[in-house]
């Protein structure tokens, strides 16, 4: 796929494509009177048929196609319009039409942005372990935005970045996880850090992870073969990156640094309670937080926002080996608080006890951890919305405002103390488990970890990281669920 920002059209295009919502066009200023009047008839036969969506007729001489943009249940206006352009690029590219131009001119800047996902989400493809790769073929995208085409062309930029975060994580996470172990997610983001400019990294193996007391990571990654690891990540965007100071960074006091938090169970073998086969192969899927906040700032850093930023990825297998942990062990955490692993299945909560104790120990202010944490919350809320809790109003409101703002929904749910009692251990301080509300008792657990006076939330992604059925411009795998409202929150934050 190749997008073109132009100001008028070139008319070298095969096709033009419009918008449609019931029966009115979208961003048709440029549309022939007569060509008004053929749209409105065509728009008006589509009631009972024939015209169908991505129908391909002749408009003013042209081959126009119609996109219906309200045609999912349950989506806001900006994400029918991701599905719009995601559902023609898709069209396109089977029909092989080289060039098809969309006009835009009239569209406001987050219209286009939407636009411009749903394109690039239809050009995400996973095929590196088919036998023989095929080529899609390839559309060029020309965007009519009129006197908007140089504003555009910046917010194309930004889009760019964005969604090469959002393939970097779905990548990550649809990799076997034979093949992508702690130690290769590791070498990963080596290789992220040495290419981004402003972004350095630290590396804990198991024998530091063992002296330093992260006991976690080694409780639950010593049954593995492959020895767990924790990877700090840090931006500072209100200094220099490339020599010069970043953008806007001289405007800025804030004191803000945002740690983000990420579960990174490479596999996870449920351990010694050992998961049923039907739930097992999706845990391909259980580094999803930490592939996110891996991606996000890699974003972050490369779009140079004016902020500091960490990102933490607690990465281990939960395997079973002979030195896997017995349910009933108990181990001392970062923070001092002994923890009894009463389910070795509940590994997640352990880990990022670790994740959150370093947050505290590089000055987070703000801490956001993600994880496919639960079961329980994908029965709660689906594959369609992520649960989150937070200790802190105005950081829970920014998290609904910025995933709205990136068609990603976040359902508030409460860190209730009436179940905190349920996750007393009986010798040690804490066990692993707590009340029948599973995905309240992992986030009450995960508060216990939280340093003092700093604003938290937790992201449950078990239900939205991955999906076994088509989901929006998902076929089948990971989403990358998360990564653009982890960006959003950063440009908010900075702003
Ligand atoms: N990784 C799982 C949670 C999960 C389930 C993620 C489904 C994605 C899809 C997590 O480690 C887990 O197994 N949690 C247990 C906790 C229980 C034993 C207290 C669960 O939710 O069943
Ligand atoms: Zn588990
Ligand atoms: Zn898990």
């Amino acid at each position: 796929m190749k997008i073109n920002i132009v100001q008028s059209a070139s008319g070298k295009a095969n096709a033009s494509a419009l918008f449609f919502v019931k029966k009115s066009v979208q961003f048709s200023d440029v549309l022939s009177e007569n060509a008004e009047k053929q749209v409105e008839s065509v728009l008006n036969g589509m009631e009972n048929g024939p015209f169908e969506d991505l129908e391909y007729l002749e408009i003013d001489n042209q081959p126009t196609i119609f996109v219906d943009a309200a045609k999912e249940r349950g989506l806001s206006a900006l994400d029918h319009l991701r599905m719009a352009a995601y559902r023609l690029a898709k069209k396109a590219s089977k029909r092989q039409i080289p060039m098809v131009s969309i006009m835009l001119a009239d569209a406001a800047p987050e219209q286009f942005k939407s636009v411009l996902h749903g394109l690039h989400y239809a050009d995400y493809k996973f095929d590196a372990y088919k036998s023989k790769q095929k080529d899609a073929f390839q559309v060029t995208f020309e965007i009519v935005a009129g006197e908007q085409a140089n504003e555009f062309k910046k917010i194309a930029k930004d889009v760019a970045v964005e969604q090469k975060a959002v393939v970097l994580a779905k990548n990550l996470i649809n990799t076997c996880s034979s093949d992508l172990t702690p130690a290769e997610f590791v070498e990963n983001a080596n290789t992220i850090a040495k290419y981004t400019p402003g972004l350095s990294i630290k590396v804990r193996n198991m024998k530091q992870l063992e002296k330093e007391g992260f006991m976690g990571l080694v409780t639950v990654g010593k049954g593995s073969s492959h020895e767990p690891f924790m990877i700090t990540l840090s931006y500072d965007g209100t200094k220099s990156v490339r020599g010069t100071k970043t953008k806007d960074a001289n405007a800025r006091s804030s004191s803000d640094h945002l740690v983000l938090v990420g579960k990174g169970l490479t596999f996870d073998t449920g351990g010694l309670c050992l998961k049923p086969p039907k739930s097992m192969p999706e845990m391909i899927s259980d580094m999803s937080g930490a592939a996110t906040v891996l991606a996000a700032i890699q974003a972050i850093a490369t779009l140079e926002l004016p902020i500091k930023v960490s990102a933490v990825c607690c990465l281990a297998e939960n395997a079973i080996g002979n030195k896997s942990v017995l349910p009933g062990d108990i181990f001392k955490a970062k923070n001092g608080k002994t923890v009894m692993v009463d389910n070795t299945d509940a590994e997640g909560r352990l880990v990022l006890s670790d994740g959150l104790a370093e947050a505290g120990l590089i000055g987070a202010t703000h801490i956001v951890d993600i994880a496919t944490l639960t079961g329980a919350m994908v029965r709660a809320l689906g594959y369609a919305v992520a649960g989150f809790f937070s200790n802190d109003d105005d950081l829970g409101l920014k998290v609904i405002n910025c995933g709205e703002a990136c068609c990603e929904k976040f359902w508030s749910m409460p860190l209730e103390e009436e179940y905190a009692d349920a996750l007393k251990g009986n010798f040690a301080d804490l066990k692993n488990t707590g009340s029948d509300a599973g995905a309240i008792a992992a986030a009450l657990f995960l508060q216990e970890f939280v340093p003092e006076n700093t604003a938290w939330t937790h992201w449950d992604i078990a239900g939205t990281a991955f999906v076994s059925k088509a989901w929006k411009y998902t076929e089948f795998g990971a989403t990358g669920f998360g990564v653009q409202t982890l960006i959003e929150l950063a440009r908010e934050m900075s702003n």
